[in-house]
């Protein structure tokens, strides 16, 4: 097996806030991306998913663990991991042309070696192969649409030839019939470019669509990790069943029965302080007992191929599979 190319250990990251106390980020953070591969980092607001992007790329405090960058991303750790965000304009200037944003990475890491026209050459190159015309490159951010501007961003992050491509919810500002392009993109350019990414959202549909391995975050822990496919259609985590049932269905039938079961799992409740002996999803989790106040659920294999922490998830995992029969609403026999 080839080393990871990037290997997250025990990561914790502790914040400071203004009057001196810390806020815990992320609590024993572990997980592997391999060449190739791309691994979605899923969780609501506040789970910390942006910290890990933070941390990998040398921009968290570190309180505890290890960010390891391998396989060849080890050499030159600053053009190996290229992010793209949410918001285009983090990354292109509006004040300056696309054109001049794309090069800038390449300037920076190749000032040196490379004339203005090699540079020029490989900008054209690089929004031919995200979908923008060469000659383009003179306009200026603002006169591109939303999805344009983030091929855009893309091309700026490709140009220096990283190996790891993280996506802090790239695609969450677009619509879903652009998100789609841009998920048609991503996995075209992973396929010419051999790059891996480390893909955050929100949204375990589009985590799926594209990743292979997901991990998902709660309150800066991971609560379960796995294939992708196997995270979405058997979720273990009593967290993870509440995402997949947020995902919406198209069908008003199905609709209405996830609806129905994301009530049932969702309690509206303040989220619980986070205590270190406790699982910091028992507040809102329909299958709490006291050890789930007492002890801290660790991460362990299930029957399956993935990780959960859940003192219970073998009851969760019935309760899904009982539920899931009957939920499924009766087919009307033709008469
Ligand atoms: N610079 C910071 N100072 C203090 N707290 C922070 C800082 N950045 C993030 N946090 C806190 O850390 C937690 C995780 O944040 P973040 O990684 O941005 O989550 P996500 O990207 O999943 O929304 C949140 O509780 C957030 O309020
Ligand atoms: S450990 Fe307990 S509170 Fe936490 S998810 Fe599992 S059943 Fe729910
Ligand atoms: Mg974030």
């Amino acid at each position: 097996m080839s080393e990871p190319l990037l290997s997250v250990e025990g990561l914790v990251v502790d914040y400071q806030l203004p009057r001196g106390q810390l806020r815990r980020a992320l609590d024993d953070v572990s997980f592997n991306v391999l060449a190739g591969q791309t691994v979605g980092l899923v969780g609501e607001s506040g789970s910390g998913k942006s910290t890990i992007a933070r941390a990998i790329v040398g921009l968290a405090p570190i309180t505890a663990g290890t960010v390891t960058l391998g396989g060849g991303a080890a050499a030159a750790p600053r053009q190996s991991v290229q992010m793209v965000f949410q918001d285009p304009y983090s990354s292109l200037d509006p004040t300056k042309t696309i054109g001049y944003s794309v090069a800038e990475p390449l300037r920076v890491h190749h000032g040196r070696e490379l004339g203005a026209q090699e540079v020029r050459a490989r900008t054209e190159q690089m929004l031919e192969s995200v979908g923008i015309q060469a000659s383009a490159a003179k306009l200026y951010p603002a006169q591109f649409s939303g999805g344009q501007r983030q091929r855009i961003a893309i091309a700026r992050a490709l140009i220096v030839k990283p190996k790891l491509v993280i996506c802090d919810e790239a695609l969450s500002a677009l619509d879903l019939s652009v998100q789609a392009q841009i998920i048609n993109l991503l996995v075209q350019l992973r396929e010419t470019h051999g790059i891996s990414y480390l893909f955050i959202s929100h949204d375990l549909s589009v985590v799926e669509m594209l990743c292979d391995e997901v991990v998902v975050l709660y309150r800066g822990r991971i609560a379960e990790t796995g294939p992708a496919r196997a995270v979405s259609n058997r979720p273990r985590h009593p967290y993870t069943r509440g995402l997949v049932a947020a995902v919406p269905e198209i069908d008003p039938v199905a609709r209405a029965a996830s609806r129905a079961t994301r009530e049932r799992l969702r309690k509206p409740v303040a989220p619980a302080p986070p205590l270190e002996d406790s699982c910091q999803y028992r507040h809102r989790c329909v299958f709490a007992t006291e050890q789930c106040e007492q002890s801290r659920p660790a991460l362990r294999l299930t029957d399956g191929p993935t990780l959960v922490a859940c003192h219970r998830y073998e009851e969760v995992a019935r309760d899904l599979d009982e539920k899931a029969e009957s939920e499924i609403p009766a087919m009307t026999p033709q008469s």
